[in-house]
């Protein structure tokens, strides 16, 4: 698959790598792409990422990542798949949108595409290679079901099984994905480590 990772941060960049590793082809969109050398992935501006893309993954900071979707503009993503991992949350760790979530956010600013929100609730490290831990969870929204089995596709490739993939529901689901930041962050302060996952049992 082709895909476009917005942002060329330790999470874009540990994307790439896996996506790169399980045979994709990744290509960054960054603000500023000529200042960007020496990235496992060639560099492009936002815009031309998304052009040239069908898959595309948001791996900017969440408090900014509804203006820099605005900034490309909507109809640049229409019929696209967005995945988004990015939690929005304030430098002091509150969330932006108490009341909502980014992924709805995004949905509602980008109407033709298909936005859907996964991986934020695992460390980079956790998300992209599940397999060093004891088997967890990874979630999925949208309201596509197209879109999510293209992600679930990607998520298998970085070594999630299928019944590790837990489908939340619509976008509008969302919001409980994101509001874990809140316990993700006190387990990080409490075990003194991001390397953790939590599991659904039932
Ligand atoms: N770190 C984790 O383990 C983890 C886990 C789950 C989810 N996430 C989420 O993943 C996202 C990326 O995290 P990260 O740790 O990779 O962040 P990061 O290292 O700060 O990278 C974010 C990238 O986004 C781009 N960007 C675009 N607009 C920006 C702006 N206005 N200000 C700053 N950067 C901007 C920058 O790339 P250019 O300079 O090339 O434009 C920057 O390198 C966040 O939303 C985070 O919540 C992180």
């Amino acid at each position: 698959m082709r895909l476009a990772i917005l942002g060329t941060g330790n999470v874009a960049q540990m994307l790439a790598r896996r996506l790169s590793e399980t045979g994709h082809e990744v290509t960054f969109g960054s603000r500023d792409p000529a200042s960007k050398g020496g990235l496992n992935a060639p560099v492009t501006s936002l815009a031309d990422a998304v052009a040239g893309n069908d898959v595309v993954i948001n791996a900017t900071p969440g408090a900014v990542s509804l203006e820099v979707a605005e900034g490309i503009g909507a109809a640049a993503f229409a019929g696209k798949v967005l995945v988004d991992v990015a939690n929005a949350n304030t430098p002091s760790f509150e969330l932006v949108y108490p009341n909502s979530s980014l992924g709805e956010k995004l949905q509602a600013a980008l109407p033709d595409a298909k936005v859907v929100k996964t991986m934020n609730t695992a460390a980079m490290t956790v998300m992209t290679e599940p397999g060093a831990l004891p088997p967890s969870s990874v979630f999925v929204s949208g309201d596509d079901a197209a879109a999510k089995a293209t992600v679930a596709s990607l998520l298998a490739g970085f070594g999630w099984a299928d019944d590790s993939i837990v489908d939340l529901g619509g976008i509008a689901s969302a919001r409980g994905a994101e509001h874990y930041s809140l316990l993700f962050a006190a387990f990080m302060q409490s075990l003194g480590s991001p390397n953790f996952n939590i599991r659904l049992v039932r």
